[in-house]
């Protein structure tokens, strides 16, 4: 150990590392205990010092892992840092991906699963996998066509997309570009409830299904990995951001730009934040009163939560940390998934989102008791990679991975996929 951890301290001074964009934390989880993290940081300190690895086209990738360090180079330093960054140490954004470890498969065997079927169906649409698009913010910070180029791919392989209010593209144009429906995502503004329903309004005359009100940035969050690579930008925020936003802390809050998030336009009154007040439950009832979209809450990941939602008429759960990016809790959404599918009782969806990168994960999450998964970063980094193209890769090779464990494992539909096909391990 004393050795290695001199080593690690030799490479930590070294220039060509700093150069091959290696950080601390990489080399502290090569030194780290945990399996997870030392191997998830072999792979991006060989990836780093390798450029030659880097895929050159998206049909080169063997996983969705493939397309990260290649979106890295491309993404400006500041934008990679708001995709990447969780919150205080960042811990939570591993503990998503180590709950996964805590279950191993049980598989069944010598049963016909030839052609597997993904498919779910969301409140009256069948979709072919249970493989969800997100919400993520500020698209045309990876790629200049942004969710526009999500949308075209969410089209090509016939995915369910949802747009965030702090979307590059409103949601007329992503509806139009997706050449169906897309849920909308809502951050709140208690503070004047004449705006949220002009927006709640706006997304349903513009065609989508549902609203998706996001819960759990209610009291602001702490992102010191997005703060450090803006700082290493050389270029200057205030250059494209007003006021320098958005790094927190830099300006006022009030600062914050809007003139690229198209759903924040366009109104009498019109908000400079979407996220003002603290909104409660009384709020949430106010949403399904107002609106003949489906409600669903995402942030939800305890029992009691998902009781009182249940009470307050949602139609459905993102069980959410926000990829690691809300308060830093440590533990992953699919620990948090089963106590959350039992709050409902089966009587609405609970969709899963939070660390999922392999065909495994998704099948875990299903076994459990989830309606549906949702990702956020791996095709963010699909689009950073290869625009379009990239993200379509993704979605394939997510739904490859996830149709070969559902054969190996014996499951021929997502009925099929039971608590009993699942084990947790010690
Ligand atoms: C860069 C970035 C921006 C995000 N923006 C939003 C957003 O505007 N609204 C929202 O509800 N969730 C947002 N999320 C959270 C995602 O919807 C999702 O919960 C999370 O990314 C899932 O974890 P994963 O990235 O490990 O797949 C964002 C996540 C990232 C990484």
């Amino acid at each position: 150990m004393t050795d290695r951890r001199r080593f690690l301290a030799f490479l930590a001074g070294s220039p060509l590392l700093a150069a091959a964009g290696l950080n601390e934390r990489v080399l502290r989880d090569l030194g780290a205990g945990s399996h997870r993290r030392a191997a998830a940081a072999l792979q991006a300190a060989q990836q780093a010092v390798q450029d030659g690895s880097l895929i050159a086209r998206a049909s080169a990738a063997l996983n969705v892992f493939d397309f990260e360090p290649v979106a890295k180079k491309k993404i400006p330093i500041a934008h990679w840092a708001y995709l990447a960054t969780g919150t205080d140490d960042d811990a939570t954004i591993g503990a998503n991906r180590e709950g996964f470890d805590r279950w191993a498969l049980r598989p069944r065997r010598l049963v016909n699963v030839d052609e597997p079927d993904a498919g779910v169906t969301l409140y009256g649409t069948r979709y072919p996998t249970p493989i969800v698009i997100n919400p993520v913010g500020s698209q045309k910070a990876f790629h200049p066509l942004g969710e526009i180029a999500v949308a075209r791919a969410a089209r090509a392989r016939d995915h369910l997309q949802v747009l965030s209010t702090v979307a590059t593209t409103s949601i007329e144009d992503a509806i139009k570009a997706r050449g169906a429906t897309v849920w909308f995502q809502l951050y709140h503004d208690v503070e004047n409830w004449a705006r949220t329903l002009q927006m709640v309004q706006r997304a349903e005359r513009a065609g989508s299904a549902a609203l998706v009100f996001t819960v759990d940035l209610l009291a602001g969050s702490n992102r010191e990995a997005m703060i450090r690579g803006a700082r290493r930008d050389p270029r200057h925020c205030v250059d494209c951001h007003l006021g320098g936003a958005p790094l927190p802390g830099v300006s006022a809050v009030n600062d914050r730009d809007i003139r690229r998030k198209p759903n924040l336009v366009g109104y009498p009154d019109v908000p400079r934040i979407p996220e003002t007040g603290t909104p409660t439950w009384e709020f949430v009832d106010r949403l399904k009163a107002s609106t003949g979209m489906k409600v669903l809450i995402k942030g939800i990941v305890t029992r009691e939560d998902a009781e009182l939602a249940v009470q307050h008429g949602a139609d459905g759960l993102f069980v959410s940390n926000h990829g690691g990016r809300a308060e830093n809790s440590l533990r992953a959404t699919v620990t948090s998934l089963p106590e959350v599918v039992q709050g409902t009782r089966g009587r609405i969806p609970v969709i899963c989102d939070g660390g999922f990168r392999r065909g495994t994960d998704i099948f875990k999450a299903m076994a459990l008791g989830a309606a549906s998964i949702g990702i956020g970063r791996p095709y963010i980094w699909g689009l950073g990679a290869f625009g379009q193209e990239g993200v379509e890769t993704v979605l394939a090779l997510l739904r490859k991975e996830f149709e070969l464990v559902m054969r190996q494992a014996g499951t021929k539909n997502i009925a099929a996929i039971t608590r009993d096909h699942i084990v947790a391990r010690n």
